[in-house]
């Protein structure tokens, strides 16, 4: 298939990364569409751990093009930062296999600074990763954001960047309470950035456009997940872009028709990090064993995620706003050891039994999962290479997931390395 949108299905951190890393490998081009460096990918290839905060999880191949496409909002910084490092580590030697959309949004110190101050503020903390995502997408909205385009003429930029901060000064300090920012330091900083990227900055739509008309493969990498989404999800406690599979279109510049499957990724268990309703969260020795064992720190912020079983509701959800065509299902080693594990199949609340995701993050909160408990397995896994090789309970463990998302499991992944995984059915083979 030319072009398959990978989404997160539950609250981020599924998993994305590493299968995209894996996934990569059968591509020609992979698109970043929405986030920031909100996001926080890991890859693990021959022992050595990557976390990319903004760089498409397909950088480490050779001779596939990696895109940051017009949806997301750019930390030059950090951006520069993974370029830097990425080239010390000997990968993007070659310049033209990094492209960045000159119609991207920027972020810059004030985005980050209002970003944090309003959640020192709020009651009913987000728990945001502080990089200053909402307030640029505000920005965007609002239609005063900056975009790469402007770093072309530099009276432009310093115009748009003196108008930004007047306005950012009053609410930092009148609001906020918080100090200002001066003009020419901040603009000779951003100069230099965007004079640093100015190479890889263009029309990244142009660019897949000329792709897709070769037949060229395509991998969309989704960030954070679909309960994040600031629609689809549990609204307010979301980040401030659309994660759904639809907006692979218009943040990279496509046209919904040229999307030929959406895989959802799913973790075998569910996590979450930051405020917000989670049903099925494990507040035991359990919750604390997945967190152990499954190594669930945050990726971006290092911030313990808080644990759960797995949430069919939620997934199914996900089936239906992403238009899932097949599941990942990631960190199915992880469940080793437990004698029995749980599935949340509905919601029960008072009386009433719900089985679609509440729109009322009050109602979430209120929900009590409906379980149905299945058998665990003790062998460790991470060696399997068929999905008939895995002990009797996995694979009724999987079944059942299938089942209750009406979707089938295409990859299941065993390990954080590349070779740890299962392939049933790779999307961009068929
Ligand atoms: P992403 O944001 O969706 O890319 O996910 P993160 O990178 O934030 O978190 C996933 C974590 O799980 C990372 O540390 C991965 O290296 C790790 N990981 C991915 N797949 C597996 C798996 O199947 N088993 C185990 N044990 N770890 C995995
Ligand atoms: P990846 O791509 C998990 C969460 C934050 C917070 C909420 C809003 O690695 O899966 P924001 O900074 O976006 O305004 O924060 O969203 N969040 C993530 N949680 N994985 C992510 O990305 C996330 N990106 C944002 O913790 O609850
Ligand atoms: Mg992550």
């Amino acid at each position: 298939m030319a072009c398959v949108v990978v989404v997160g299905t539950q609250w981020g951190d599924e998993g994305k990364g590493k299968i995209i890393d894996l996934l990569a490998e059968f591509a020609d081009v992979i698109v970043r569409f929405q986030g920031g460096s909100n996001a926080g990918h890991t890859l693990v290839v021959e022992g050595e751990k990557f976390i990319f905060h903004l760089m498409p999880s397909g950088i480490l191949h050779k001779g596939k093009t990696c895109i940051i496409g017009n949806g997301v909002v750019v930390d030059p910084k950090v951006l520069i930062e993974e370029i830097d490092q990425l080239k010390e580590q000997g990968y993007l030697q070659d310049d033209s296999q990094f492209l960045l959309s000159e119609q991207a949004h920027v972020i810059f110190p004030y985005h980050k600074q209002i970003d944090k101050g309003r959640e020192r503020i709020r009651s009913g903390k987000i728990g945001t990763t502080g990089r200053g995502i909402g307030p640029a997408y505000e920005d965007k909205v609002a239609r005063d954001g900056i975009r790469f385009v402007d770093f072309s003429d530099e009276e432009v930029l310093r115009k748009k960047l003196e108008a930004n901060l007047a306005q950012k000064n009053y609410y930092l300090t009148h609001v906020l309470g918080e100090e200002g920012l001066e003009l020419e330091p901040l603009y000779q900083e951003y100069m230099q950035y965007g004079t640093r990227l100015r190479q890889h900055v263009t029309n990244t739509s142009l660019f897949l456009a000329q792709q897709i008309r070769e037949g060229k493969q395509i991998l969309f990498e989704g960030a954070q997940g679909t309960l994040l989404d600031v629609d689809h999800g549990t609204y307010p406690y979301v980040t401030s872009s659309n994660t759904v599979a639809g907006n692979a279109c218009a943040g990279a510049g496509i046209g919904p028709t040229q999307i030929d499957l959406v895989m959802g990724i799913s973790k075998a268990y569910t996590t979450r990090v930051g405020g917000g309703p989670f049903p099925t969260e494990l507040s035991d020795e359990i919750g604390e064993m997945l967190r152990e064992k499954g190594g669930e720190y945050g990726a971006t912020t290092g911030r313990p995620r808080r644990c759960g079983w797995f949430d069919a509701v939620v997934v199914r959800h996900a089936v239906r706003v992403n238009g899932l065509g097949g599941l990942a299902i990631t960190k199915l080693d992880t469940l080793s050891g437990l004698k029995t594990i749980k599935v949340c199949t509905a919601y029960q609340v008072g009386d009433d039994v719900i089985t679609e995701f509440p729109a009322s993050s009050e109602l979430v909160a209120r929900c009590q999962p409906v379980y149905e408990e299945l058998q665990g397995w003790h062998e460790e896994i991470s060696a399997v290479k068929e999905v008939s090789q895995l002990p009797p309970a996995a694979q009724r463990y999987l079944e059942r997931i299938e089942e209750l998302t009406q979707t089938p499991i295409h990859i299941v992944s065993i390990g954080a390395q590349r070779d740890e995984t299962i392939i049933r059915h790779n999307p961009l083979l068929s």
